[in-house]
């Protein structure tokens, strides 16, 4: 029997709502495999956890994480409650960067049933590699003076070492999906850190003489982005450029509430975390309408990084074939509840066994 430990941190918002509906299904999963299950441990660190304590995960909080197999976060932001730099910094950023998850993965794809914003999307399926732990999200720098003569300055961080990470990262993945690389660029205009990106671009593709690598500058590469998705396998991008990138990725496909994420921890010293690429929508909290589908693709990831590949694939064909007959939540344009489309996945899972 594979067990796996996951701790679960629904976090804010709508986090509460899409991460018990994508537990659900992964039981479900399990049930399918026979020889699989998962144990859910929750933790309740979000905004209020905060009012409460202080702190928006306590001092032992990572050493009472560090153990579990991964962790499956929801979304972290209440405004009214805790200011988003705060709550970010102190929960999600956190756990990025002291459990070295260096890469993040986000996919976007073109799923049956669901209107891309885009007039005619041709079939683009691609995937984007951005570096998680440096690059612009720095806390090197400072401010100077008040008023008139104030000052900020925000130093980018990048060091050979992850640079070339989340390349080979990119070109490894690329390995089983369309073999094409693409590098985000901006060496035209960012006088240090990106012709050094270029450089080590150039010499990491060296090493992968089977894959197509080109490099694009971000402007152009979002602008290609809306008008030919369909001509990009793997992106690779800094920590900012990769950023907004993946939310254009989640808008062209049609709602920012189905896009996943992963946050990869290469080393194997610490988890992985797995998180939909949505917040915590405070305009839709308690209404039951959150589209789970985020969530439930993110917890697809996680099986793919488990090894369960096949059930992963499984998982998301019948999410399509659940949004392919048009039963979506209302930021598709649907009227079914995150309770019905996440009851119909369901069903339909079962009825594949
Ligand atoms: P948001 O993603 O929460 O919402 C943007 C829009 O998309 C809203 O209209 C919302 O209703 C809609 N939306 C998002 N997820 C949806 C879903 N699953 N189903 C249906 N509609 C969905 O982004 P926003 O408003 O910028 O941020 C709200 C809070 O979330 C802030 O505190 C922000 O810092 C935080 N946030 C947290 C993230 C994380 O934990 N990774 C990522 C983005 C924002
Ligand atoms: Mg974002």
């Amino acid at each position: 029997m594979k067990k796996l430990k996951i701790a679960s941190i629904p976090g804010d918002g709508i986090g509460r709502e899409v991460v018990p509906a994508a537990e659900d299904v992964l039981h479900t999963v399990a049930e399918i495999h026979g020889g699989l299950s998962f144990e859910f441990t929750n933790f309740p660190y979000s905004c209020e956890y905060y009012l409460e304590h202080g702190e928006m995960i306590p001092e032992d909080g990572l050493e009472r994480l560090k153990d579990f197999h991964a962790i499956f976060l929801g979304a972290v932001g209440n405004i009214k409650l805790v200011p988003d730099h705060i709550s970010l910094w102190g929960l999600l950023i956190k756990l990025r960067r002291e459990f070295e998850q260096v890469i993040n993965i986000r996919p976007a794809k073109v799923l049956k049933g669901v209107q891309s914003t885009l007039l005619n999307p041709n079939d683009f399926d691609l995937m984007v590699v951005r570096e998680n732990s440096e690059g612009e999200y720095s806390s090197v720098g400072g401010r100077m003076f008040k008023g008139e003569d104030e000052i900020a300055i925000q130093n980018s961080i990048f060091s050979r070492k992850g640079t070339e990470r989340a390349m080979r990262y990119a070109f490894e993945l690329a390995e089983k999906r369309k073999k094409h690389v693409t590098s985000a660029t901006k060496s035209n205009g960012i006088y240090y850190s990106m012709p050094f990106w270029d450089e080590v671009f150039k010499e990491v593709s060296k090493d992968y003489p089977n894959i197509d690598a080109d490099s694009q500058h971000i402007d152009a590469l979002a602008a290609f982005f809306v008008t030919q998705p369909e001509r990009f396998d793997v992106i690779v991008a800094s920590n900012l450029f990769g950023d907004v990138l993946t939310d254009i990725g989640a808008g062209i496909m049609g709602s920012v509430g189905i896009a996943p994420a992963a946050n990869i921890n290469v080393n194997g010293k610490y988890p992985s975390m797995f998180e939909s690429v949505h917040g915590s929508a405070p305009d839709i909290i308690g209404k039951g309408i959150a589209n789970p589908i985020g969530q439930i693709w993110t917890a697809k990831m996680m099986l793919d990084y488990f090894d369960e590949e096949e059930l992963g694939t499984l998982l998301l064909d019948i999410v399509e074939s659940v949004t392919g007959d048009r039963i979506l939540t209302p930021d598709l344009g649907g009227k079914s509840s995150t309770k019905e489309v996440t009851n119909e996945i369901i069903s339909r899972l079962k009825k594949r066994t």
